[in-house]
C-alpha cells in the first residue's frame, strides 16, 4: 500500500477496540508494567549509551568497550574498543550451564523426518565446519554466500561464518542463478554453501543446479559446498565443488571463536531499494547482537522452557535475527520447519505446534490471510493449547486477520505482537510489549527501549496526532545498518539524504492520541509483496531486459493473500501481445529476478502515461491496476489519450 491510498487508513481509525494481556501472563513477564516501560524508555532516549552500556552487559566479551557510542546518525560507532564474537555468545556461553544439553534447534523436514541439535551439538557442528571454511582458505574478513534450504546446516553455516569473523551473505532459495552472481560480484564472495536440493510442496528445489548457473558469470567464488539433502542428482567440479558430510567427516571439532571488534561486519543481505540494484545491507556484531538478543527478550518474553517458532525463512532479516541470533544468544530452542504450510496438506503448521508443543509463534500476515482462506477446520483439528504469545511481522496486519488469529489461533489467551521494523533496522522496532501493551487490531503499537521515532513532513516538519506522515527515527540505535556494502555514499543518500538528520527508509505512519503506530506502507518505489519487498524498477529493468520489451512500467495493487500484487504495464516493440507472451514474459521475470518476483498481472499498452519530464505517472498505473477511479490531478500528463487507452484495454 503506498501512503497516497489513505482511504485505507480511515477504515482503520474506526478500530477503537483494545486488547489488554490477561493478568495471568503479565504476572511472569520479563516486562509487565508501564512505569517499567516508561523509565526503560525514557533513560534510554535521554541517555543511551547508559543505557545501552548496561544492556551490554548481558552479552558476554571478550574485552570491554571503551565507549559505548561515538558519533551521531549516520556515522555511528557501538561499543568501540570492545572484542566480542557471535558464534561464542549464541552456543559457546551456554556450555558451562545447564543449557548444553537443552535443545537449540529442533527442526523438521518437509517429508516429516526431524532433527534435535542440543547446544552441545550446535556447538561441535558449528566448530567443526567453521575449521572446514579455514581448510578451504576463508579469513577473517572474507565474504561466504550462503544458498541453502531450511535445514540445520544453514544455522551451522551463519554460526560457522559469525566464529571465524566471515561475513556471510545469505542468498533467499527463491532467487535467480542472476541474482545470486549479481550478490556474489557485489560482495565479492570467495566460496557459496549451497545443497543438491531443497523440498517445497514434494517438489526438489535444484538449488545446486542453479548456484552452477550462476557461477558461470561469479568469477570470486573459488569453492563450492554442498550438502546433500534430498539425494538429487548434481554436477560436481572437481576441485572446486565439495560434499559437506566428507569435508565435516575429516574435520577437528576444537575450533576458537576468534575474537572481534564490536564493529566487524557480521553479515550482508541484500534487500530492494526504490532504484537501482540491490541494496547490500551491512550489520555489524556488537551492536546487532545486542539488538537481536535483548529485543528477542522483551518482545518475545522468552523463558527457559519456551518452543520457540518462527515461521520466516533464513533468507530474510527475520529469520536472521529470530529464528537463529537472538533466540541462541538467550539460550532458547529455536524451532526450525523446510517446507511449506500446505503440504501435505493444510494442517502442517497446527500439527507442527501440537507435536512440539511450541508456545511462541511469530509469522507473516500474508500466512494468516492464506490460513483464512483454508479454513477454521485445519487449526481447529489440532490442540494449539500450548501456545501462549503470538507475533506478526513483514507488513500491516488488516483487523480482519488480526481478530482471526486472536480468536481462531490465540483462543482469545494469547497476546499478539505486531512487530515493525525492517532489515535495515536490524531488529524490532515498534511493537506491543506482551506483558503490558494494551493491543489495537491492525496497530504495531508503541517504540521499544532505545527506540525514538517521529512522523514528520517531506521539510522535516514533525506532524501531531493523527496526521499522516512519514516515520523517522530520530536517534541511532545499536543494531541499526552501518552502511550499505561497497557504497557508502548510498547509504548516506539513501537513509539520511531526504531528511537531514533523520533515518528514513520509506515507510509512512500515523501516531494516535495514546501514542500508537499505526503503518501505513511504503511511499517509495518498494513493492510489498507476501511481506517482501520487491523493486519496482528490478522487476522492470527485468522486463526491458526481453527483446521484444520496448518498455516497462510496475505497480502494485490491493491483492486478498499477497497484500500487493505486481502489475505489469508492457509497451512491445511490434506487435499486440498474446497470452503466450504474457507466459513468456513471466518465465523471464522468474528466470532474472526469482519465483518470488512472478508478476501477477501483465497489460500490453501501446504506451505508458508520463509527465511532460518524462516520469511515469504511477499514481494513475496503481489506480487502473486496482479498478478505481483515477483521482487527482492529471494535469501534467503527456498524452491523455494513453490513459483512455489503458481502460479501454481492462
Ligand atoms: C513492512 C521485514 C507494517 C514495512 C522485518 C517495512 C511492516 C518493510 C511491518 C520492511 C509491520 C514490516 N507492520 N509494516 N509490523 N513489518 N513491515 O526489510 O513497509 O523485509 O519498511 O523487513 O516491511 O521489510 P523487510
Amino acid at each position: 500500500m503506498s501512503a497516497d491510498n489513505s482511504q485505507g487508513i480511515k477504515t482503520v481509525l474506526q478500530e477503537s477496540r483494545t486488547f489488554p494481556p490477561t493478568p495471568e501472563f503479565s504476572a511472569n513477564a520479563h516486562i509487565n508494567s508501564e512505569e517499567q516501560y516508561q523509565a526503560m524508555w525514557q533513560r534510554a532516549k535521554d541517555d543511551p549509551a547508559g543505557f545501552w552500556g548496561e544492556m551490554a552487559e548481558n552479552l558476554d566479551w571478550f574485552q570491554k568497550w571503551d565507549s559505548v557510542l561515538e558519533g551521531d546518525m549516520p556515522e555511528t560507532k557501538w561499543f568501540n574498543g570492545g572484542k566480542i564474537n557471535v558464534s561464542h555468545n549464541c552456543l559457546d556461553r551456554h556450555l558451562t550451564t545447564g543449557r548444553k544439553n537443552k535443545a537449540a534447534i529442533i527442526w523438521e523436514g518437509e517429508p516429516g523426518d526431524t532433527r534435535v541439535l542440543r547446544y552441545q551439538d550446535l556447538h561441535r557442528e558449528v566448530c567443526k565446519f567453521a575449521n572446514v571454511l579455514k581448510s578451504l582458505g576463508v579469513e577473517t574478513g572474507d565474504r561466504v554466500t550462503l544458498y541453502m534450504p531450511m535445514i540445520p546446516e544453514l544455522a551451522i553455516a551463519m554460526l560457522a561464518c559469525s566464529r571465524i569473523g566471515a561475513t556471510h551473505s545469505i542468498v533467499f532459495g527463491g532467487f535467480s542463478a542472476d541474482a545470486i552472481s549479481d550478490r556474489n560480484n557485489d560482495a565479492q564472495s570467495k566460496l557459496i554453501v549451497t545443497a543438491d536440493a531443497g523440498w517445497r510442496r514434494g517438489k526438489e528445489i535444484p538449488l545446486k543446479k542453479t548456484v552452477d548457473e550462476s557461477l558461470t558469470k561469479s568469477p570470486s567464488i573459488e569453492k563450492v559446498i554442498v550438502v546433500k539433502r534430498t539425494g538429487a542428482n548434481v554436477e560436481m567440479v572437481p576441485d572446486r565443488d565439495y560434499w559437506w558430510d566428507e569435508l565435516m567427516a575429516g574435520a577437528s571439532a576444537d575450533c576458537d571463536a576468534i575474537e572481534l571488534d564490536a564493529e566487524h561486519p557480521l553479515f550482508i543481505l541484500y534487500t530492494s531499494g526504490s532504484t537501482g540494484k540491490p541494496k547490500g545491507v551491512l550489520h555489524t556484531t556488537g551492536g546487532y547482537l545486542l539488538g537481536a538478543t535483548m529485543t528477542s527478550r522483551w518482545v518475545f518474553d522468552l523463558k527457559e522452557e519456551d518452543t520457540y517458532w518462527c515461521t520466516a525463512d533464513i533468507g530474510w532479516i527475520t529469520g536472521h535475527s529470530y529464528i537463529v541470533y537472538g533466540p541462541l544468544a538467550n539460550g532458547a530452542t529455536t524451532m526450525m520447519y523446510e517446507g511449506a504450510p500446505n503440504w501435505p496438506d493444510e494442517g502442517r503448521f497446527w500439527e507442527l505446534i501440537e507435536k512440539y508443543q511450541v508456545n511462541i509463534f511469530y509469522t507473516a500476515p500474508t500466512a494468516i490471510r492464506a490460513f483464512i482462506k483454508w479454513g477454521d477446520q485445519w487449526p481447529n483439528q489440532y490442540d494449539l493449547s500450548s501456545l501462549r504469545l503470538l507475533g506478526t511481522v513483514g507488513e500491516p496486519i488488516n483487523p480482519e486477520a488480526w481478530m482471526w488469529y486472536h480468536q481462531v489461533i490465540g483462543k482469545e489467551r494469547c497476546p499478539i505482537v505486531d512487530t515493525w521494523w525492517q532489515t535495515e533496522t536490524g531488529g524490532i522496532m515498534i511493537s506491543p510489549l506482551p506483558g503490558l501493551t494494551p493491543t489495537k487490531p491492525g496497530s504495531c503499537t508503541k517504540p521499544l527501549p532505545g527506540v525514538v521515532p517521529a512522523i514528520v513532513t517531506e521539510q522535516s516538519e514533525p506532524l501531531g496526532d493523527n496526521e499522516g506522515g512519514l516515520l523517522v527515527m530520530t536517534q541511532p540505535w545499536p543494531h541499526m545498518l552501518r552502511t550499505l556494502y561497497g557504497d557508502h555514499e548510498r547509504f548516506v543518500e539513501t537513509y539520511f539524504g531526504k531528511l537531514k538528520g533523520l533515518y528514513f527508509a520509506g515507510d509512512g505512519a500515523r501516531r494516535d492520541e495514546d501514542g500508537y503506530y499505526w503503518i501505513m506502507g511504503r511511499v517509495d518505489d518498494v513493492l510489498n509483496v507476501s511481506g517482501h519487498r520487491l523493486s519496482t524498477m528490478e522487476i522492470e529493468s527485468a522486463l526491458v531486459s526481453h527483446d521484444q520489451v520496448a518498455e516497462a512500467a510496475v505497480v502494485g495493487f490491493p491483492h486478498d493473500l499477497k497484500g500487493e500484487g505486481i502489475c505489469c504495464f508492457v509497451t512491445l516493440k511490434s506487435g499486440d501481445g498474446s497470452d503466450d507472451m504474457k507466459q513468456e514474459l513471466t518465465n523471464h521475470v522468474r528466470k532474472q529476478i526469482g519465483a518470488v518476483a512472478t508478476p501477477d498481472q501483465i497489460r500490453f499498452a501501446a504506451a505508458v502515461p508520463k509527465t511532460r519530464s518524462g516520469k511515469i505517472m504511477r499514481r494513475l498505473l496503481r489506480d487502473i491496476a486496482a479498478g478505481r477511479e483515477t483521482a487527482g490531478d492529471t494535469t501534467t500528463l503527456e498524452d491523455y489519450t494513453v490513459l483512455a487507452k489503458l481502460r479501454d484495454e481492462e
